[in-house]
């Protein structure tokens, strides 16, 4: 993907920028404006160039529908206060509103559009209605950034086929990206260590992919971690189980094998008795999952601290360390140990 700075001029252009501003909140009250402020960057160069830019992003998990719970109003009002301007907002992400405020933006001007996944198109599985929607949106800019860092593995409109559609650039959040994969892929220091954690094999197996041939030791936590367990024959209560992902699973630890990639599971597990704060927790075996009192009903959500401290050790000795998502339910307490062992 080309950069930024390769743009002779930005002047007057209409800039469609993919960001990824899915900020948690309580009510319309953002408490952790984290993602807005590593957008601000991108954001803020395209104003400083004269750039008319046109904002895009989902928010949660809305179905296809606008829902006032997921409007990305807040995360606009936020990134006015971060930007030092106005930042206008369509309540709408391709009807009239939008329309307006897009025809309306000076140079340097900012607007944001409606939560993408207000409309079905943009998560579609069917990729004519992806593509019906991304041509929507390509009809408000003549280029697009790419800048949303949660989002590029995934094939949605506003990623995906928007980026077909426009010639297409990196913003810095991916430039970065991409600068510090390609150092890893060609020359890390040894020993490289990658951890991997976060919810789903599915969202993580691309990672795993490119990542295999060159690392040293894979460290594997998070919710995807049972996927794993599962694989090699264990019993994992109501723990998250993507049970489609056991074969590929497989067919990695066949991989690693093969590679002479050290491949190190937890020893152990932090089980409870349901999700949530008040929960009863019990450290069992991670191959005796479903040994506890709650039985086949115990939850795994974090590593235990025998494993979070032999993970810690590992990385200690590691000279490279990749490090992907969370180890356990690290917005719990009490679930929270293996991240931050790790970090
Ligand atoms: C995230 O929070 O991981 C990103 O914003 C992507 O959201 P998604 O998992 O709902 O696609
Ligand atoms: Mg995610």
């Amino acid at each position: 993907m080309r950069k930024l700075s390769e743009i002779q001029s930005l002047v007057g252009k209409r800039v469609i920028i993919r960001c990824d501003l899915n900020v948690p909140l309580a009510g319309t009250r953002i408490t952790d404006d984290g993602r807005i402020v590593a957008s601000v960057p991108t954001i803020k160069y395209l104003v400083d160039q004269g750039a008319k830019v046109v904002v895009i992003s989902h928010l949660g998990r809305p179905d296809g529908a606008p829902d006032a719970n997921y409007s990305l109003e807040p995360a606009a009002i936020r990134l006015g206060e971060l930007l030092g301007q106005p930042v206008f907002f369509a309540s709408d992400t391709i009807g009239s509103e939008a329309k307006g405020v897009v025809k309306a933006l000076d140079n340097g001007g900012v607007a944001v559009l409606e939560n993408l996944r207000f409309n079905p198109g943009e998560t579609s599985k069917d990729e004519i209605e992806r593509r019906d929607f991304a041509s929507k949106l390509a009809e408000f800019a003549d280029l697009f950034v790419s800048d949303g860092f949660g989002v590029v593995h995934r094939k949605q409109a506003s990623v995906y086929e928007l980026a077909q559609l426009l010639p297409s650039y990196a913003g810095f959040l991916i430039e970065k990206e991409l600068e510090v994969a390609t150092a890893l892929t060609t020359s890390p220091v040894r020993p490289y260590v990658v951890v991997l954690g976060g919810s789903k094999v599915s969202d993580k197996i691309g990672v795993i992919d490119h990542l295999l041939p060159n690392v040293n030791k894979l460290l594997i936590g998070g919710g995807m971690v049972f996927t794993f367990l599962a694989a090699l024959g264990h019993k994992v209560g109501s723990s998250l189980l993507e049970t489609d992902q056991i074969p590929v699973v497989r067919e990695y630890l066949e991989r690693a094998k093969q590679l002479g990639v050290e491949v190190v599971l937890p020893t152990d597990i932090i089980v409870a008795s349901k999700f949530g704060a008040d929960a009863e927790t019990v450290i069992t075996g991670a191959d005796a999952i479903e040994e506890t009192p709650f039985g086949a009903s115990g939850l795994g959500l974090d590593i235990g601290p025998e494993s979070a401290e032999q993970f810690a050790s590992v990385i200690r000795e590691a000279k490279t360390v990749f490090w992907n998502g969370p180890m356990g339910v690290f917005e719990i307490e009490k679930f929270a140990g293996g991240t931050k062992a790790v970090a």
